[in-house]
């Protein structure tokens, strides 16, 4: 999605501006532009379609600046184009804006109304000009005229404004999308994202809902319903090595590489004594034993994780649970109310449909909890309780070490509810956490070794356009993750399906040569799987197994099988999801895309 910074202090800010936006690619982008105060205190702006290097080329020589503001922008509204690309503006202002104004069309006939003439097909124009009113024609001040702007705009944003006669000062504004102010020696940053400012400072003011911030080289005021406000200095425990690519070829496989160790950090503060602990997380796992149903809600591979922890929730605390996409819940007046918890997961804690859902949950009076990734993010600050998963920044589109530790937290948690609901008894829940935090990681990292075999079943399927991914059980929702991993990077068409519901249409499109890769994690599903693999062999398909160490497998069952490494059938879900993210990265890599940032795609989904 798109993406902002700002500087203001002594340096370059160009060179800050293009740096900042380098490191905010990830979240995926179509166009870029800068707008910027010159040597003579003129206010200048540059914009470009494409990638960054576009946008970077009429920057050089970096011109002499010390304040601007920068934007990666992700089309919502028009066209990926020079004009349609960030920042919008008039003579006497410039904005960047993320987010949409949903009132756009009746503003904009409005100003028209009043002499405005419009560019672009933008709805950041349109906000842009309704500043540019206020400050111009009604002569209000900066602060006064950014207020009287967001109060008529409904939507999300987070904005970055420099006004033409002000070339000391960064105005910045925040709605539904998350910004902070980044504080350095004499300098100061803003972001929508602190990835693009840890290089120079990880002490941070985060701007809250409603919030409008005048930020200078020496201070950075906060302002909310016109009244200052005093903000708590944070601190990020992100290194800048690990937003970095270290020596990798893409942060994707560098986060493959990563999960062993995440999944271990995110374990370790909540085990005591061989068994779950979440005391220190301020959540009380009592609540299992008062609600009927755990509905998780979440979008994407945050989704899937979900769907692991649906299986494992019933099986150990026979704790009923719903999976629930996020866009489909808010909409389908669901049934929840004070005996359910309803659980978000989400990476980023800041994708709109998800946020969305948990302020629908929470009206609905249930017991929310949140599993997120990023500290501060407004999921994680709008639950009732939160778990963090400490993967540390995930970069690459295609998520993959948050789904392992979402996963890995997700099982531990429900051992606590199948304890908490005297569905477990200590020794059996010691065991399996022991497994857990011992011999996954190594079971993981023991299929990243094996990353060569893996390429080679990737390098077979890459060059097909359609494949089928099937499994039974966790089989099945593995599949999904791996169907939705391979479309994302490679765009290579694929279906997951539950193995037994293949003949009742879907073989129709089985044909000679079509990859099946069947899922064989679950022991009692052994049998069924081979006979729905032989269904598809029996049409042509070339098959792959991915198969639990200890199943014995008959000559000529699949053309290919990929033995995963010794492990519990409860737990293998964590090293099988590893071999077909590497499945992924492989058949994309030899496919020639650009894996970290595959089209179409943004990191963050801040719009529904
Ligand atoms: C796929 C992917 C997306 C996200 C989804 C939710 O690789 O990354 O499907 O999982 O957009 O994002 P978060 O977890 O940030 O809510």
């Amino acid at each position: 999605m798109c993406g902002i910074i700002g500087y203001i202090g002594k340096d370059n800010s160009v060179k800050h501006l293009i740096e900042g936006l380098r490191a905010l690619e990830y979240r995926g982008y179509d166009s870029a532009g800068a707008a910027f105060f010159d040597n003579e205190g003129r206010l200048c702006s540059v914009k470009a379609a494409g990638r960054l290097a576009n946008a970077e080329a009429k920057l050089t020589p970096l011109p002499d600046s010390t304040c601007g503001i920068g934007h990666t922008r992700w089309a919502t509204h028009g066209a990926p184009s020079d004009t349609n690309s960030h920042p919008h503006g008039t003579e006497s202002l410039r904005l960047v804006h993320n987010g949409i104004v949903e009132n756009y069309a009746a503003i904009k006939t409005e100003l028209s109304d009043l002499g405005y003439t419009f560019e672009s097909d933008t709805d950041t124009e349109v906000a842009a000009k309704l500043l540019d009113y206020y400050y111009m024609k009604e002569k209000l001040t900066a602060h006064a005229a950014i207020e009287r702007m967001t109060s008529r705009l409904v939507g999300s944003w987070a904005l970055g404004i420099l006004f033409a006669d002000a070339p000391d000062t960064i105005w910045a504004a925040r709605q539904g999308s998350p910004l902070i102010i980044g504080v350095g020696k004499d300098e100061h940053y803003i972001a929508s994202d602190i990835t693009a400012i840890l290089r120079y400072t990880k002490d941070y003011y985060q701007l809250d809902e409603g919030e409008i911030a005048k930020v200078t080289r020496e201070t950075a005021t906060v302002y909310k319903d016109g009244k200052e406000v005093i903000k708590e200095l944070k601190t990020a425990h992100w290194d800048i090595e690990a937003a970095e690519r270290g020596g990798y070829a893409h942060f994707m496989i560098k986060e493959i590489n990563e999960e062993p160790a995440a999944i271990r950090t995110t374990l370790h503060s909540r085990i005591k004594d061989g068994l779950p602990y979440f005391s220190s997380d301020g959540f009380d796992t009592k609540i299992f034993a008062r609600i009927s149903r755990v509905h998780i809600v979440a979008c994407g591979t945050a989704m899937h994780a979900g769907l692991i922890a649906k299986g494992v929730l019933g099986s150990l605390a026979k704790l009923p649970c719903e999976v629930e996409i996020a866009s489909e819940f808010r909409y389908n007046d669901p049934l929840i109310g004070e005996h359910d918890l309803v659980l978000i997961i989400s990476q980023s804690g800041e994708t709109a449909d998800s946020l969305a859902a948990l302020r629908l949950a929470k009206e609905k009076g249930a017991a929310t909890l949140a599993i997120v990734n990023v500290i501060g993010s407004s999921i994680a600050r709008e639950a009732d309780a939160v778990l963090y998963t400490m993967a540390g920044p995930e970069i690459a589109v295609a998520s993959t070490k948050a789904y392992s530790v979402q996963t890995a937290l997700l099982y531990l948690l429900s051992v606590e509810a199948a304890l908490v609901r005297g569905k477990l008894d200590l020794d059996a829940a010691k065991m399996r956490v022991t497994e857990l935090y011992e011999r996954v990681p190594e079971a993981v990292a023991e299929m990243i070794a094996r990353e060569n075999e893996i390429k080679a079943i990737a390098e077979k399927i890459a060059p097909n356009e359609d494949l089928f991914f099937i499994g039974r059980g966790a089989d099945y929702y593995l599949a999904a993750e791996g169907s939705l991993k391979l479309k994302e990077i490679s765009y290579i068409h694929s279906e997951a399906y539950a193995a037994g519901e293949l003949k009742h249409g879907t073989i129709s499109l089985v044909t000679p040569g079509v990859p099946i890769i069947a899922l064989c994690t679950v022991p009692r599903l052994y049998e069924k799987m081979v006979s729905n693999i032989r269904e598809t062999k029996a049409r042509g398909a070339e098959t792959f197994m991915i198969a639990s160490a200890d199943t014995g497998v008959a000559d000529g069952t699949a053309d290919h099988i990929l033995r995963l490494p010794a492990i519990s059938a409860e737990l293998a879900f964590l090293p099988a999801v590893c071999a077909l993210q590497l499945i992924a990265y492989h058949a994309a890599a030899a496919r020639g895309c650009d894996i970290d940032k595959p089209r179409n795609l943004a990191k963050s989904v801040t719009v529904e």
